[in-house]
């Protein structure tokens, strides 16, 4: 099974708690969800009016819209 999640932010939420700051993933690329690993700088170079994909290796690819995103083929 797959899912899809659009995610659009392209840096970490702050969390402070007493003297320490937590940073939450925004972007959906952490490996150590829900905490930033800083994968968020592959995201820095995107167009914003253009939709990308992720492989599991980090690879990004741009696609032309969801539709081909949900083939198989
Ligand atoms: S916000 Fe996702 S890795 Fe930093």
């Amino acid at each position: 099974m797959a899912r899809l999640v659009k995610k659009e932010h392209k840096s970490p939420l702050e969390i402070k708690a007493e003297t320490k700051s937590m940073w939450i993933c925004m972007c959906g690329l952490s490996s150590n969800q829900p905490f930033c690993d800083e994968s968020h700088k592959k995201t820095l170079d995107e167009d914003d009016n253009k939709i990308y994909a992720y492989e599991n290796k980090g690879n990004r690819i741009e696609v032309k819209n969801w539709e081909e995103c949900y083939n198989d083929t």
